[in-house]
């Protein structure tokens, strides 16, 4: 094996993003997991190449792949695999989706790769090696204040009404230039590091979504928590991931928001 980890996920993410370009030329072929939590053959074929490329290059490594054809290994090494991370969108063929690839050993994420296949933008982090977009080194924003930023998170396909996120949505709406709500967790947190957004957060995401896009933020100077400040663990809660300079105004009104809305009032 003469491929580094990185080169490695550098490859599949890209051949898995071919995949999703030639499935998106079809017609979609929906199934449900639950009533708004959609898959399709797109997610299925993506998985299916890079399972079987990680199980050819890294035999010994566990993988947790989120349509679960992962297997475990009991290695030290996991790579969380996200084949289509935007699949809604997808399924209505709005082009923001992307495939998300990370390493880690034990709890210390190594390296992430997010391809969006439409734009071709290849984001990549390894840690201690910075960031780059397509070879460009990374920068989160230099925004100051939050009134100044421009924002984004994500709803939950799944337990919808068991997420207060609507209420953080429309006060972080009225105090910044706005929020989007693009629909792909990966891309999400890589705008973040290339500084096109300047904070996100969202409630449930799972350790496919987010594991290669907090490396991302991470090295291209951004922080991530979780949204009381506490250190961020992939599958966590919540998640919040700055430039680093709104985190602690964010963070302050996350805890006012919860206070405010809390189930109990
Ligand atoms: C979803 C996306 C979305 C987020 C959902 C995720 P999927 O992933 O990342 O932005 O809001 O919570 O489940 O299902 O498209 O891989
Ligand atoms: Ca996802
Ligand atoms: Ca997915």
């Amino acid at each position: 094996m003469t491929k580094t980890y990185l080169e490695a996920a550098v490859e599949i993410a890209r051949e898995a993003g071919k995949i999703l370009r030639e499935e998106l030329d079809r017609p979609a072929n929906i199934s449900y997991k639950g009533e708004f939590d959609l898959v399709t053959q797109a997610d299925r074929r993506s998985e299916a190449l890079i399972v079987s490329r990680l199980q050819k290059y890294f035999p010994e490594h566990s993988v947790a792949a989120e349509e679960g054809t992962g297997k475990e290994t009991g290695s030290q090494y996991r790579w969380h695999v996200d084949p289509l991370d935007g699949t809604t969108n997808f399924a209505h063929r709005y082009p923001c989706f992307c495939v998300s690839l990370a390493l880690a050993r034990q709890n210390e994420l190594l390296l992430g790769v997010i391809y969006n296949p439409v734009y071709e933008e290849l984001f990549s982090a390894a840690r201690g090696e910075g960031a780059t977009l397509n070879g460009k080194k990374l920068h989160c924003s230099k925004i100051e204040v939050l009134k100044n930023s421009l924002l984004c998170t994500g709803f939950p396909n799944h337990d919808r009404h068991s997420h207060p996120n609507i209420h953080y949505y429309w006060d972080f709406t009225l105090k910044s230039h706005g929020v989007r709500r693009d629909g792909s967790a990966a891309l999400d947190l890589a705008s973040v590091a290339a500084g096109r957004f300047d904070g996100f957060w969202e409630f449930g995401l799972k350790p496919w979504d987010t594991a290669a896009g907090v490396v991302l933020v991470e090295e291209a100077g951004g922080t991530v928590s979780d949204m009381q400040g506490n250190p961020y663990v992939p599958g966590g809660k919540t998640i919040l991931a700055t430039n680093g300079l709104i985190h602690k105004e964010m963070k302050r009104m996350s805890g006012e928001i919860a206070q405010r809305y809390s189930p109990a009032k």
